[in-house]
Protein backbone atom coordinates (compact mmCIF):
# COMPACT_ATOMS: atom_id res chain seq x y z
CA UNK A 1 0.00 0.00 0.00
CA UNK A 2 0.79 3.41 -0.43
CA UNK A 3 3.08 6.14 1.68
CA UNK A 4 0.37 9.25 0.06
CA UNK A 5 -1.38 9.19 3.49
CA UNK A 6 1.89 10.74 5.14
CA UNK A 7 0.79 13.89 3.02
CA UNK A 8 -2.63 13.85 4.09
CA UNK A 9 -5.04 15.38 6.95
CA UNK A 10 -5.68 13.06 9.61
CA UNK A 11 -9.37 12.65 8.69
CA UNK A 12 -8.70 11.46 4.88
CA UNK A 13 -6.37 9.37 5.60
CA UNK A 14 -8.21 7.27 8.18
CA UNK A 15 -11.03 7.43 6.01
CA UNK A 16 -9.30 6.12 2.68
CA UNK A 17 -7.02 3.21 4.81
CA UNK A 18 -10.64 2.18 6.41
CA UNK A 19 -12.75 -0.60 5.61
CA UNK A 20 -14.99 0.18 2.55
CA UNK A 21 -18.27 -1.69 2.60
CA UNK A 22 -21.59 -0.79 0.72
CA UNK A 23 -24.68 1.19 2.16
CA UNK A 24 -27.73 -0.36 1.86
CA UNK A 25 -30.71 0.70 3.75
CA UNK A 26 -29.15 2.89 6.18
CA UNK A 27 -26.03 -0.05 7.05
CA UNK A 28 -22.85 -0.30 5.80
CA UNK A 29 -22.76 -3.92 4.56
CA UNK A 30 -19.75 -6.46 2.67
CA UNK A 31 -20.73 -7.31 -0.72
CA UNK A 32 -22.65 -10.71 -0.57
CA UNK A 33 -19.94 -12.44 -2.61
CA UNK A 34 -17.66 -10.76 0.23
CA UNK A 35 -14.98 -9.91 -2.66
CA UNK A 36 -12.98 -6.45 -3.24
CA UNK A 37 -11.64 -4.62 -5.85
CA UNK A 38 -7.96 -2.09 -5.34
CA UNK A 39 -8.77 1.78 -5.67
CA UNK A 40 -5.58 3.34 -7.36
CA UNK A 41 -3.67 6.91 -6.87
CA UNK A 42 -3.88 7.68 -9.96
CA UNK A 43 -0.72 10.32 -9.94
CA UNK A 44 1.63 7.48 -8.56
CA UNK A 45 -0.08 3.87 -10.07
CA UNK A 46 -0.30 2.54 -6.39
CA UNK A 47 -3.37 0.80 -4.68
CA UNK A 48 -4.74 3.49 -1.95
CA UNK A 49 -7.74 1.23 -0.93
CA UNK A 50 -10.01 -1.69 -1.50
CA UNK A 51 -13.42 -1.41 -1.70
CA UNK A 52 -16.52 -3.96 -1.37
CA UNK A 53 -17.41 -5.41 -4.94
CA UNK A 54 -20.67 -5.01 -5.18
CA UNK A 55 -22.38 -7.36 -7.91
CA UNK A 56 -26.23 -8.16 -9.18
CA UNK A 57 -27.34 -9.30 -5.65
CA UNK A 58 -26.18 -6.14 -3.41
CA UNK A 59 -27.89 -3.89 -6.33
CA UNK A 60 -31.24 -6.33 -5.85
CA UNK A 61 -31.09 -5.48 -2.01
CA UNK A 62 -30.13 -1.61 -2.17
CA UNK A 63 -33.13 -1.12 -5.12
CA UNK A 64 -35.35 -3.20 -2.29
CA UNK A 65 -34.17 -0.90 0.21
CA UNK A 66 -34.80 1.91 -2.15
CA UNK A 67 -38.15 0.43 -2.68
CA UNK A 68 -39.15 0.76 0.93
CA UNK A 69 -38.08 4.02 1.22
CA UNK A 70 -40.15 5.20 -1.58
CA UNK A 71 -43.25 3.94 -0.51
CA UNK A 72 -43.03 3.89 3.34
CA UNK A 73 -41.68 5.44 6.14
CA UNK A 74 -39.95 8.65 6.97
CA UNK A 75 -39.46 10.07 3.34
CA UNK A 76 -42.05 9.24 1.80
CA UNK A 77 -43.72 11.14 4.35
CA UNK A 78 -41.72 14.14 4.88
CA UNK A 79 -42.88 17.41 3.84
CA UNK A 80 -41.51 19.46 0.61
CA UNK A 81 -40.09 22.04 3.26
CA UNK A 82 -38.56 19.41 5.23
CA UNK A 83 -36.78 17.91 2.37
CA UNK A 84 -35.37 21.65 1.49
CA UNK A 85 -33.82 21.59 5.35
CA UNK A 86 -32.28 18.14 5.00
CA UNK A 87 -31.00 19.21 1.82
CA UNK A 88 -29.44 22.02 3.08
CA UNK A 89 -27.91 20.48 5.85
CA UNK A 90 -26.10 18.64 3.62
CA UNK A 91 -24.71 21.43 1.86
CA UNK A 92 -23.23 22.38 4.51
CA UNK A 93 -22.11 19.89 5.95
CA UNK A 94 -20.22 19.31 2.42
CA UNK A 95 -18.34 22.64 3.40
CA UNK A 96 -17.85 21.70 6.55
CA UNK A 97 -15.88 18.78 5.33
CA UNK A 98 -14.64 20.38 2.58
CA UNK A 99 -10.97 20.24 3.10
CA UNK A 100 -11.37 16.44 3.74
CA UNK A 101 -14.01 15.59 0.77
CA UNK A 102 -11.27 17.26 -1.39
CA UNK A 103 -7.90 15.40 -0.23
CA UNK A 104 -10.34 12.12 -0.58
CA UNK A 105 -10.77 13.84 -4.12
CA UNK A 106 -7.32 14.61 -4.80
CA UNK A 107 -5.82 10.67 -4.58
CA UNK A 108 -9.16 8.93 -5.69
CA UNK A 109 -9.31 11.03 -9.08
CA UNK A 110 -5.89 12.49 -9.16
CA UNK A 111 -6.79 16.39 -9.30
CA UNK A 112 -5.45 19.10 -7.84
CA UNK A 113 -5.93 19.77 -4.55
CA UNK A 114 -7.10 23.51 -4.63
CA UNK A 115 -8.82 22.73 -8.03
CA UNK A 116 -11.24 19.64 -6.00
CA UNK A 117 -11.52 22.59 -3.33
CA UNK A 118 -12.71 24.50 -5.62
CA UNK A 119 -15.17 22.14 -6.66
CA UNK A 120 -16.34 21.78 -3.31
CA UNK A 121 -18.05 25.11 -2.71
CA UNK A 122 -20.02 24.51 -6.38
CA UNK A 123 -20.93 21.02 -5.34
CA UNK A 124 -23.21 22.83 -1.98
CA UNK A 125 -24.59 25.29 -4.63
CA UNK A 126 -25.85 22.73 -6.52
CA UNK A 127 -27.78 20.84 -3.71
CA UNK A 128 -29.28 24.65 -2.19
CA UNK A 129 -30.38 25.29 -6.03
CA UNK A 130 -32.02 21.76 -6.37
CA UNK A 131 -33.58 21.95 -2.62
CA UNK A 132 -35.31 25.20 -3.37
CA UNK A 133 -37.27 23.43 -6.10
CA UNK A 134 -39.05 21.02 -3.46
CA UNK A 135 -41.47 23.05 -2.32
CA UNK A 136 -41.92 24.28 -5.65
CA UNK A 137 -42.95 21.22 -7.88
CA UNK A 138 -46.32 22.63 -8.59
CA UNK A 139 -49.32 21.18 -11.01
CA UNK A 140 -51.87 23.21 -12.34
CA UNK A 141 -55.40 23.43 -12.51
CA UNK A 142 -56.98 22.77 -16.71
CA UNK A 143 -59.86 24.34 -18.31
CA UNK A 144 -61.35 21.39 -19.98
CA UNK A 145 -63.82 21.62 -22.70
CA UNK A 146 -65.54 18.29 -22.72
CA UNK A 147 -69.66 18.24 -21.75
CA UNK A 148 -70.75 19.07 -17.95
CA UNK A 149 -68.89 20.70 -14.80
CA UNK A 150 -65.37 19.63 -14.11
CA UNK A 151 -62.39 20.52 -11.94
CA UNK A 152 -59.44 19.15 -13.62
CA UNK A 153 -56.19 19.80 -12.19
CA UNK A 154 -52.82 18.19 -12.60
CA UNK A 155 -50.40 16.90 -10.21
CA UNK A 156 -46.18 15.72 -10.29
CA UNK A 157 -44.94 13.00 -8.41
CA UNK A 158 -41.43 11.70 -7.79
CA UNK A 159 -41.14 8.80 -10.72
CA UNK A 160 -40.01 6.72 -8.02
CA UNK A 161 -36.88 4.80 -7.31
CA UNK A 162 -34.06 6.03 -9.39
CA UNK A 163 -30.36 4.16 -10.38
CA UNK A 164 -27.78 6.95 -10.80
CA UNK A 165 -24.45 5.38 -12.67
CA UNK A 166 -21.78 8.43 -12.76
CA UNK A 167 -18.42 8.62 -14.05
CA UNK A 168 -14.74 9.32 -12.48
CA UNK A 169 -13.80 12.60 -13.57
CA UNK A 170 -15.39 14.61 -11.21
CA UNK A 171 -16.42 11.65 -8.19
CA UNK A 172 -17.99 14.67 -5.96
CA UNK A 173 -19.64 16.79 -7.95
CA UNK A 174 -20.75 14.25 -10.35
CA UNK A 175 -22.84 12.13 -7.37
CA UNK A 176 -24.29 15.52 -6.26
CA UNK A 177 -25.85 16.32 -9.90
CA UNK A 178 -27.19 12.91 -9.37
CA UNK A 179 -28.48 12.81 -6.41
CA UNK A 180 -29.88 16.58 -5.47
CA UNK A 181 -32.81 16.52 -8.11
CA UNK A 182 -33.67 12.86 -6.65
CA UNK A 183 -33.91 14.85 -3.23
CA UNK A 184 -36.02 17.34 -4.48
CA UNK A 185 -38.46 16.00 -5.71
CA UNK A 186 -38.92 12.77 -3.41
CA UNK A 187 -37.16 9.92 -5.04
CA UNK A 188 -35.00 7.26 -3.66
CA UNK A 189 -31.72 6.74 -5.39
CA UNK A 190 -29.51 3.61 -5.57
CA UNK A 191 -25.85 5.18 -6.87
CA UNK A 192 -23.29 3.09 -8.33
CA UNK A 193 -20.11 5.41 -8.51
CA UNK A 194 -17.34 4.47 -11.42
CA UNK A 195 -14.97 1.23 -10.08
CA UNK A 196 -12.17 4.59 -10.65
CA UNK A 197 -13.28 6.62 -8.03
CA UNK A 198 -15.58 5.18 -5.23
CA UNK A 199 -13.95 6.75 -2.09
CA UNK A 200 -15.63 10.00 -2.55
CA UNK A 201 -19.34 8.49 -2.96
CA UNK A 202 -18.87 6.47 0.21
CA UNK A 203 -18.17 9.25 2.35
CA UNK A 204 -21.05 11.02 0.90
CA UNK A 205 -23.07 8.19 2.21
CA UNK A 206 -21.71 9.01 5.96
CA UNK A 207 -22.51 12.47 5.22
CA UNK A 208 -25.75 11.78 3.84
CA UNK A 209 -26.38 9.83 7.36
CA UNK A 210 -25.08 12.71 9.83
CA UNK A 211 -27.57 14.83 7.51
CA UNK A 212 -30.25 13.33 8.99
CA UNK A 213 -31.48 11.95 5.18
CA UNK A 214 -33.48 8.97 5.96
CA UNK A 215 -32.25 5.21 5.98
CA UNK A 216 -32.76 3.68 2.36
CA UNK A 217 -33.20 6.96 0.38
CA UNK A 218 -29.56 6.87 -0.98
CA UNK A 219 -28.32 3.99 -0.98
CA UNK A 220 -24.42 3.55 -2.44
CA UNK A 221 -22.75 0.05 -4.69
CA UNK A 222 -19.51 0.28 -5.16
CA UNK A 223 -18.86 -2.05 -8.30
CA UNK A 224 -17.83 -2.53 -11.80
CA UNK A 225 -19.98 -1.02 -14.92
CA UNK A 226 -20.17 -4.35 -16.22
CA UNK A 227 -21.62 -6.24 -12.91
CA UNK A 228 -23.21 -3.80 -10.42
CA UNK A 229 -23.85 -1.02 -12.98
CA UNK A 230 -25.49 -2.85 -15.57
CA UNK A 231 -27.72 -5.02 -13.29
CA UNK A 232 -28.91 -1.39 -12.07
CA UNK A 233 -29.49 -0.26 -15.70
CA UNK A 234 -31.76 -3.78 -16.30
CA UNK A 235 -33.27 -3.86 -13.02
CA UNK A 236 -36.90 -4.13 -13.29
CA UNK A 237 -37.88 -2.48 -10.27
CA UNK A 238 -36.17 0.80 -11.05
CA UNK A 239 -38.19 3.35 -12.54
CA UNK A 240 -35.71 5.42 -14.43
CA UNK A 241 -32.12 5.26 -14.73
CA UNK A 242 -29.75 8.57 -15.01
CA UNK A 243 -25.93 8.24 -16.37
CA UNK A 244 -22.74 10.23 -17.15
CA UNK A 245 -20.54 8.30 -19.17
CA UNK A 246 -19.04 7.19 -22.72
CA UNK A 247 -21.83 7.13 -25.51
CA UNK A 248 -20.84 3.60 -25.88
CA UNK A 249 -21.69 2.50 -22.57
CA UNK A 250 -25.13 5.16 -22.84
CA UNK A 251 -26.38 2.99 -25.47
CA UNK A 252 -26.17 -0.43 -23.29
CA UNK A 253 -27.78 1.52 -20.46
CA UNK A 254 -30.43 1.74 -23.37
CA UNK A 255 -30.74 -1.86 -24.03
CA UNK A 256 -30.94 -2.71 -20.55
CA UNK A 257 -33.35 -0.30 -19.68
CA UNK A 258 -35.72 -1.90 -22.08
CA UNK A 259 -37.10 -4.94 -19.79
CA UNK A 260 -39.13 -2.86 -18.05
CA UNK A 261 -39.00 0.57 -20.05
CA UNK A 262 -37.74 2.44 -17.05
CA UNK A 263 -36.86 6.04 -17.87
CA UNK A 264 -33.53 6.77 -19.01
CA UNK A 265 -31.13 10.03 -19.13
CA UNK A 266 -28.16 10.33 -20.76
CA UNK A 267 -25.33 12.79 -20.06
CA UNK A 268 -22.59 11.24 -22.65
CA UNK A 269 -19.35 12.57 -24.94
CA UNK A 270 -18.54 15.87 -26.81
CA UNK A 271 -16.21 16.68 -28.83
CA UNK A 272 -17.26 20.75 -28.45
CA UNK A 273 -15.94 23.28 -30.70
CA UNK A 274 -14.51 26.68 -29.95
CA UNK A 275 -14.52 29.63 -32.02
CA UNK A 276 -11.79 32.40 -31.86
CA UNK A 277 -12.99 35.29 -34.42
CA UNK A 278 -10.09 38.07 -35.06
CA UNK A 279 -12.40 40.68 -33.09
CA UNK A 280 -12.23 38.90 -29.67
CA UNK A 281 -9.79 40.32 -26.74
CA UNK A 282 -7.52 37.65 -27.90
CA UNK A 283 -5.98 37.69 -24.44
CA UNK A 284 -8.52 36.04 -22.76
CA UNK A 285 -9.55 33.94 -25.84
CA UNK A 286 -6.16 32.29 -25.86
CA UNK A 287 -6.44 31.23 -22.18
CA UNK A 288 -10.23 30.40 -22.07
CA UNK A 289 -9.37 28.17 -25.62
CA UNK A 290 -6.55 26.78 -23.18
CA UNK A 291 -8.46 25.85 -20.38
CA UNK A 292 -11.43 24.66 -22.16
CA UNK A 293 -9.09 21.66 -22.99
CA UNK A 294 -6.71 21.47 -20.43
CA UNK A 295 -8.82 21.94 -16.96
CA UNK A 296 -8.84 17.94 -15.24
CA UNK A 297 -6.15 17.32 -18.08
CA UNK A 298 -9.14 16.96 -20.54
CA UNK A 299 -11.37 14.85 -19.02
CA UNK A 300 -14.12 16.87 -19.33
CA UNK A 301 -17.19 15.87 -21.63
CA UNK A 302 -17.78 19.56 -22.84
CA UNK A 303 -14.13 19.93 -22.95
CA UNK A 304 -12.74 22.33 -25.94
CA UNK A 305 -11.41 19.94 -28.00
CA UNK A 306 -11.86 21.23 -31.48
CA UNK A 307 -10.58 24.56 -31.83
CA UNK A 308 -11.25 27.04 -34.75
CA UNK A 309 -9.62 30.10 -35.14
CA UNK A 310 -9.59 32.39 -38.28
CA UNK A 311 -6.52 32.62 -40.09
CA UNK A 312 -5.65 36.33 -39.32
CA UNK A 313 -5.07 35.52 -35.58
CA UNK A 314 -4.51 31.95 -35.95
CA UNK A 315 -0.59 31.50 -35.46
CA UNK A 316 -0.85 34.25 -32.28
CA UNK A 317 -3.73 32.37 -30.32
CA UNK A 318 -1.96 28.87 -31.15
CA UNK A 319 1.38 30.04 -29.77
CA UNK A 320 -0.46 31.35 -27.25
CA UNK A 321 -1.85 28.08 -26.06
CA UNK A 322 0.91 25.98 -26.65
CA UNK A 323 2.80 27.98 -24.45
CA UNK A 324 -0.12 27.75 -21.77
CA UNK A 325 -0.14 24.01 -22.17
CA UNK A 326 3.86 23.90 -21.71
CA UNK A 327 4.08 26.03 -18.89
CA UNK A 328 1.14 24.53 -16.57
CA UNK A 329 2.58 22.53 -13.98
CA UNK A 330 1.61 18.83 -14.31
CA UNK A 331 2.15 16.96 -11.43
CA UNK A 332 0.55 14.87 -8.48
CA UNK A 333 -2.89 15.79 -6.83
CA UNK A 334 -1.31 16.57 -3.65
CA UNK A 335 2.12 18.21 -4.90
CA UNK A 336 2.10 21.96 -3.99
CA UNK A 337 1.75 23.97 -7.01
CA UNK A 338 0.14 21.21 -9.22
CA UNK A 339 -2.35 22.96 -11.77
CA UNK A 340 -3.23 19.32 -13.74
CA UNK A 341 -3.07 15.84 -12.11
CA UNK A 342 -2.47 12.64 -13.87
CA UNK A 343 -5.25 10.94 -16.21
CA UNK A 344 -7.08 8.90 -14.06
CA UNK A 345 -6.31 5.05 -15.09
CA UNK A 346 -3.50 3.32 -16.62
CA UNK A 347 -6.19 2.24 -19.72
CA UNK A 348 -6.85 5.69 -20.07
CA UNK A 349 -3.12 7.14 -20.27
CA UNK A 350 -2.57 4.39 -23.01
CA UNK A 351 -5.74 5.36 -25.06
CA UNK A 352 -5.13 9.19 -25.15
CA UNK A 353 -1.04 8.47 -25.78
CA UNK A 354 -2.81 6.31 -28.56
CA UNK A 355 -4.62 9.21 -30.06
CA UNK A 356 -1.69 11.00 -30.00
CA UNK A 357 0.35 8.60 -32.39
CA UNK A 358 -2.18 8.15 -34.24
CA UNK A 359 -3.13 11.68 -34.72
CA UNK A 360 1.24 12.29 -35.54
CA UNK A 361 0.96 9.29 -38.02
CA UNK A 362 -1.74 10.66 -39.96
CA UNK A 363 0.18 13.85 -40.48
CA UNK A 364 -1.23 16.52 -37.94
CA UNK A 365 1.59 18.26 -36.09
CA UNK A 366 2.34 18.12 -32.47
CA UNK A 367 2.70 22.14 -31.18
CA UNK A 368 4.30 21.19 -27.49
CA UNK A 369 7.91 20.02 -26.18
CA UNK A 370 7.38 19.20 -23.06
CA UNK A 371 7.29 15.65 -21.60
CA UNK A 372 5.21 14.42 -18.73
CA UNK A 373 6.55 13.63 -15.23
CA UNK A 374 7.62 9.95 -15.20
CA UNK A 375 7.22 8.86 -11.62
CA UNK A 376 4.31 5.57 -12.48
CA UNK A 377 1.46 8.28 -12.52
CA UNK A 378 -0.57 8.20 -15.54
CA UNK A 379 0.21 11.82 -16.62
CA UNK A 380 -0.11 13.12 -20.21
CA UNK A 381 0.93 16.48 -21.22
CA UNK A 382 -1.05 19.33 -22.91
CA UNK A 383 -0.52 18.77 -26.59
CA UNK A 384 -2.02 21.15 -29.27
CA UNK A 385 -2.33 19.50 -32.93
CA UNK A 386 -2.25 22.02 -36.18
CA UNK A 387 -2.25 20.63 -39.59
CA UNK A 388 -5.67 18.38 -38.61
CA UNK A 389 -7.98 17.26 -41.33
CA UNK A 390 -11.89 17.12 -40.46
CA UNK A 391 -11.21 12.81 -41.17
CA UNK A 392 -8.63 12.14 -38.71
CA UNK A 393 -9.50 10.49 -35.33
CA UNK A 394 -8.05 12.71 -33.24
CA UNK A 395 -11.05 15.53 -35.26
CA UNK A 396 -14.06 12.87 -34.97
CA UNK A 397 -13.45 10.49 -31.49
CA UNK A 398 -13.86 11.95 -27.87
CA UNK A 399 -10.33 11.69 -26.72
CA UNK A 400 -10.84 12.71 -23.19
CA UNK A 401 -7.16 13.96 -22.52
CA UNK A 402 -5.42 17.48 -23.03
CA UNK A 403 -5.48 17.20 -26.72
CA UNK A 404 -6.45 19.64 -29.05
CA UNK A 405 -7.35 19.61 -32.21
CA UNK A 406 -6.53 23.40 -34.19
CA UNK A 407 -7.56 24.15 -37.33
CA UNK A 408 -7.64 27.76 -39.49
CA UNK A 409 -11.34 29.08 -40.56
CA UNK A 410 -11.07 32.23 -43.32
CA UNK A 411 -14.92 32.00 -43.33
CA UNK A 412 -17.03 35.14 -42.87
CA UNK A 413 -20.34 32.72 -43.58
CA UNK A 414 -21.86 32.06 -40.38
CA UNK A 415 -24.02 29.16 -41.93
CA UNK A 416 -20.27 27.36 -43.10
CA UNK A 417 -18.49 28.10 -39.76
CA UNK A 418 -22.10 26.20 -38.17
CA UNK A 419 -22.00 23.61 -40.25
CA UNK A 420 -18.29 22.89 -39.20
CA UNK A 421 -18.69 23.21 -35.63
CA UNK A 422 -21.95 20.42 -36.22
CA UNK A 423 -19.95 17.81 -38.50
CA UNK A 424 -20.12 15.63 -35.33
CA UNK A 425 -21.80 13.23 -33.96
CA UNK A 426 -21.77 14.80 -30.96
CA UNK A 427 -23.28 17.87 -29.43
CA UNK A 428 -22.77 18.57 -25.95
CA UNK A 429 -20.97 22.13 -25.99
CA UNK A 430 -19.60 25.23 -28.34
CA UNK A 431 -17.51 28.22 -26.95
CA UNK A 432 -17.61 31.69 -28.92
CA UNK A 433 -15.23 34.05 -28.37
CA UNK A 434 -15.92 37.76 -30.18
CA UNK A 435 -17.13 41.04 -29.36
CA UNK A 436 -19.44 41.41 -32.43
CA UNK A 437 -22.62 40.39 -30.59
CA UNK A 438 -24.50 39.83 -34.00
CA UNK A 439 -21.70 36.99 -34.60
CA UNK A 440 -22.40 35.69 -31.37
CA UNK A 441 -26.37 35.34 -31.60
CA UNK A 442 -26.50 33.81 -34.80
CA UNK A 443 -23.86 31.10 -34.42
CA UNK A 444 -25.67 30.23 -30.72
CA UNK A 445 -28.51 29.64 -32.79
CA UNK A 446 -26.65 27.45 -35.68
CA UNK A 447 -24.84 25.14 -34.06
CA UNK A 448 -26.37 21.90 -32.42
CA UNK A 449 -25.44 21.77 -28.68
CA UNK A 450 -26.95 21.61 -25.66
CA UNK A 451 -25.06 24.61 -24.46
CA UNK A 452 -23.20 27.58 -25.70
CA UNK A 453 -20.94 29.74 -24.10
CA UNK A 454 -20.31 33.50 -25.60
CA UNK A 455 -16.57 34.58 -23.93
CA UNK A 456 -16.69 32.02 -21.63
CA UNK A 457 -16.13 28.54 -21.29
CA UNK A 458 -18.60 26.43 -19.54
CA UNK A 459 -20.24 28.58 -17.28
CA UNK A 460 -20.66 26.32 -13.71
CA UNK A 461 -24.44 27.35 -12.64
CA UNK A 462 -26.39 25.33 -11.27
CA UNK A 463 -29.89 26.91 -12.95
CA UNK A 464 -28.51 26.63 -16.49
CA UNK A 465 -29.55 23.29 -18.14
CA UNK A 466 -26.77 21.08 -18.79
CA UNK A 467 -27.31 18.04 -21.75
CA UNK A 468 -26.62 16.81 -25.38
CA UNK A 469 -27.88 17.27 -29.03
CA UNK A 470 -27.47 13.87 -30.93
CA UNK A 471 -25.17 11.11 -29.66
CA UNK A 472 -24.47 13.41 -26.45
CA UNK A 473 -27.87 12.43 -24.98
CA UNK A 474 -30.79 12.44 -23.83
CA UNK A 475 -32.29 15.08 -21.37
CA UNK A 476 -31.40 17.87 -19.60
CA UNK A 477 -29.67 18.03 -15.98
CA UNK A 478 -29.12 21.49 -13.85
CA UNK A 479 -31.77 24.07 -13.96
CA UNK A 480 -36.16 23.57 -13.73
CA UNK A 481 -35.40 21.38 -16.99
CA UNK A 482 -34.09 18.35 -14.65
CA UNK A 483 -36.86 18.07 -12.88
CA UNK A 484 -38.85 16.90 -15.47
CA UNK A 485 -36.79 13.55 -15.50
CA UNK A 486 -37.31 12.92 -11.90
CA UNK A 487 -40.88 13.66 -11.71
CA UNK A 488 -44.51 11.97 -13.54
CA UNK A 489 -47.15 14.18 -14.32
CA UNK A 490 -50.73 13.24 -12.97
CA UNK A 491 -54.01 14.68 -14.42
CA UNK A 492 -56.78 14.05 -12.42
CA UNK A 493 -60.07 15.08 -13.76
CA UNK A 494 -63.48 15.14 -11.42
CA UNK A 495 -66.59 15.59 -13.24
CA UNK A 496 -68.89 17.62 -10.21
CA UNK A 497 -71.96 17.03 -11.75
P1 LIG B 1 -17.88 4.37 -19.09
O1 LIG B 1 -18.93 5.18 -19.73
O2 LIG B 1 -17.79 2.93 -19.51
O3 LIG B 1 -18.05 4.43 -17.49
C1 LIG B 1 -18.84 5.36 -16.81
C2 LIG B 1 -19.69 4.67 -15.77
O4 LIG B 1 -20.48 3.66 -16.40
C3 LIG B 1 -18.88 3.95 -14.68
O5 LIG B 1 -19.56 4.07 -13.45
C4 LIG B 1 -18.93 2.50 -15.14
O6 LIG B 1 -18.79 1.60 -14.08
C5 LIG B 1 -20.30 2.42 -15.73
N1 LIG B 1 -20.49 1.34 -16.71
C6 LIG B 1 -19.57 0.83 -17.57
N2 LIG B 1 -20.13 -0.15 -18.31
C7 LIG B 1 -21.42 -0.26 -17.92
C8 LIG B 1 -22.51 -1.08 -18.33
N3 LIG B 1 -22.39 -2.01 -19.29
N4 LIG B 1 -23.71 -0.91 -17.72
C9 LIG B 1 -23.87 0.03 -16.78
N5 LIG B 1 -22.87 0.82 -16.35
C10 LIG B 1 -21.66 0.68 -16.91
O7 LIG B 1 -16.49 5.11 -19.35
P2 LIG B 1 -14.99 4.53 -19.22
O8 LIG B 1 -14.96 3.17 -19.80
O9 LIG B 1 -14.52 4.72 -17.85
O10 LIG B 1 -14.19 5.55 -20.16
C11 LIG B 1 -14.06 5.35 -21.56
C12 LIG B 1 -14.33 6.64 -22.32
O11 LIG B 1 -15.62 7.10 -22.03
C13 LIG B 1 -13.43 7.81 -21.98
O12 LIG B 1 -12.25 7.79 -22.70
C14 LIG B 1 -14.29 8.97 -22.40
O13 LIG B 1 -14.18 9.19 -23.78
C15 LIG B 1 -15.68 8.50 -22.11
N6 LIG B 1 -16.19 9.06 -20.84
C16 LIG B 1 -16.99 10.17 -20.93
C17 LIG B 1 -17.45 10.76 -19.79
C18 LIG B 1 -18.32 11.96 -19.89
O14 LIG B 1 -18.58 12.61 -18.89
N7 LIG B 1 -18.80 12.31 -21.05
C19 LIG B 1 -17.09 10.29 -18.45
C20 LIG B 1 -16.27 9.09 -18.46
C21 LIG B 1 -15.84 8.53 -19.64
MG1 LIG C 1 -16.25 1.59 -20.15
Amino acid sequence: MSTIYESLGTQSASFIRGTHRLLIGGHWVDAQSGKTFDVFDPGTGEVVARVAEGDAVDVDLAVRAARRAFETGDWAKMKPADRTRVMFRLADLIEQHGDELAEIEAVDNGKPLAVAKRGIAGTAEMLRYMAGWATKLNGESVNVSVPGEWHAYTTREPVGVVGQIIPWNFPLSMAIWKIAPALATGCTVVLKPAEQTPLNALRLGQIIQEAGIPDGVVNVVTGFGAMAGAALAAHPDVDKIAFTGSTETGKRIVQAALGNLKKVSLELGGKSPVFVFPDADLDLATTGAANAIFFNSGQVCSAGSRLFVHRKVFDRVIEGVVEHGDTLKVGHGLAPGSQIGPLISSQQMQRVSAYIRQGEEEGARRMNRQSAPDNGGYFVRPTVFIDTSTSMSIYREEIFGPVVCAMPFDDEDLEAIAAEANNSEFGLFAGIWTQNLGVAHKLARRIKAGSVSVNAHMVNEPALPFGGYKQSGWGRERGREVLDLYTSVKSIAINLD
